[in-house]
């Protein structure tokens, strides 16, 4: 999912006050950027505490932007989303009154008080950023708009899950510690590609590349983990899947389910390979057609765990495994262990295709 993080601050780094009013700190042109921004995006998300202090009803004010996701088949907004461990959540705010968008509420806790107006997602508890990427791309989300506040941005940073982060300082404004309200201390690594300027009305712009674009390798590389996943001869008891290895020097190495055992799946057997070669497997990439699974049974260890204990730093999927022998949870933990992970959806279909014999 591509993220893009963004906030607007004082010169001293406050994104807000301490009085119980909203502070609008964008001048007319960054909020007319910030507004741009959004209809490139699938979802918007913000975390309780925006809702209950700014109460934002965070639609898409440009028509013709609404009227291209309608046309989409979209609903015209975008889908609003955000994250609560208390559940203090009023379903009077206009988050869940404006507009014409799908709510989602990611929780530690039941909210009764929402039935009807959002859709309630309890992931489990603690409640992550990585819980909640991994949830909105299997409800086919492929974009998020991560609009604050501090401690949400800072989770989604912090994570390394976000692909841009876009900072805008209005150099006119000064809070100073008695005034400061929620204060945003990110700090992108200063060897990261950094686009600056400044606008007419005087906001100054930043935007970060935050992680790389992998799309063109990864694509590279599913294409062959699919390939060498038709190479597994159909049986009811397993999905057939490929993977492909790129380690950091440029070594491949393929597998697919059962290449050489009828309880190995793909990951393991392309793992094993490399191992055998004498390959340095900390920091490779692992592309494989589906999510790798997170529980066994007929092996000690999930190709997850197989793959944090070789200290892989990327994978990249194209489909999520269905809930069919056991309910996965591998993107979600990878993300959880710091593991760089992308999911190319379009190429999922294929994938599909080639487990019919599971006749989903
Ligand atoms: N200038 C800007 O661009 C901008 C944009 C947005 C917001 N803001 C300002 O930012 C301030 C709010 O920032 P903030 O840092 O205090 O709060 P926040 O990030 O908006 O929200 C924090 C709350 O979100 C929920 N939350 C976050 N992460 C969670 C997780 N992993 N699991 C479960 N719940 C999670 C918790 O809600 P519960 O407390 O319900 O458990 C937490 O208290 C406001 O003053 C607002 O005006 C400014």
């Amino acid at each position: 999912m591509r993220i893009t993080l963004s906030a607007a601050v004082t010169s001293d780094g406050y994104l807000d006050d301490n009085t119980p009013r909203r502070l609008m700190i964008s001048t007319p042109e960054d909020w007319a950027a910030v507004l741009a921004l959004r209809a490139a995006h699938d979802a918007i998300l913000v975390g309780a505490e925006t809702l209950r202090r700014d109460n934002p009803a965070l639609l898409l004010r440009d028509g013709k932007a609404r009227a291209r996701r309608a046309a989409r088949g979209l609903r015209p907004d975008l889908t609003k989303v955000t994250m609560t461990r208390s559940g203090r959540l009023s379903p009077a705010m206009r988050f869940f009154t404006e507009g014409d968008a799908d709510r989602l509420v990611f929780s530690e806790v039941p909210v009764p008080a929402l039935e009807g107006v959002a859709e309630v997602i309890l992931p489990g508890a603690p409640l992550t950023a990585a819980a909640v990427v991994t949830e909105l791309e299997k409800r086919g989300i492929r974009s998020l708009f991560v609009e604050g506040g501090a401690r949400t941005l800072r989770q989604f940073f912090d994570a390394g899950l976000a692909d841009t982060l876009r900072l805008a300082v209005n150099p006119a404004l000064t809070l100073g510690p008695a005034r400061g309200g929620a204060r945003l201390d990110l700090h992108p690594d200063a060897s990261l590609p950094c686009r600056r300027e400044r606008l007419d009305d005087g906001m100054e712009v930043a935007v970060w590349r935050l992680r790389a674009d992998t799309a063109a390798r990864d694509r590279e590389d599913l294409a062959l983990a699919i390939r060498e996943s038709r190479r597994c001869v159909p049986c009811d008891t397993c999905y057939r899947v490929g993977a492909v290895i790129r380690t950091t020097a440029g070594e491949l190495f393929t597998g697919y389910t059962h290449e050489t055992s009828p309880t190995h799946h793909a990951e393991q057997e392309a793992i094993a390979k490399a191992l055998r070669a004498g390959a340095e497997l900390r920091g490779a990439s692992i592309c494989s057609s589906m999510e790798p699974c997170s529980t066994r049974r007929s092996e000690p260890e999930s190709c997850t765990q197989l793959i944090l204990r070789h200290g892989f730093a990327h994978v990249a999927f194209a489909l999520y495994e269905p809930d069919r022998f056991a309910c996965c949870r591998g993107a979600q933990t990878l993300r959880e262990e710091g593991v760089d992970v992308r999911f190319y959806p379009d190429l999922g279909d294929e994938v599909l295709k080639i487990n019919a014999h599971l006749k989903h």
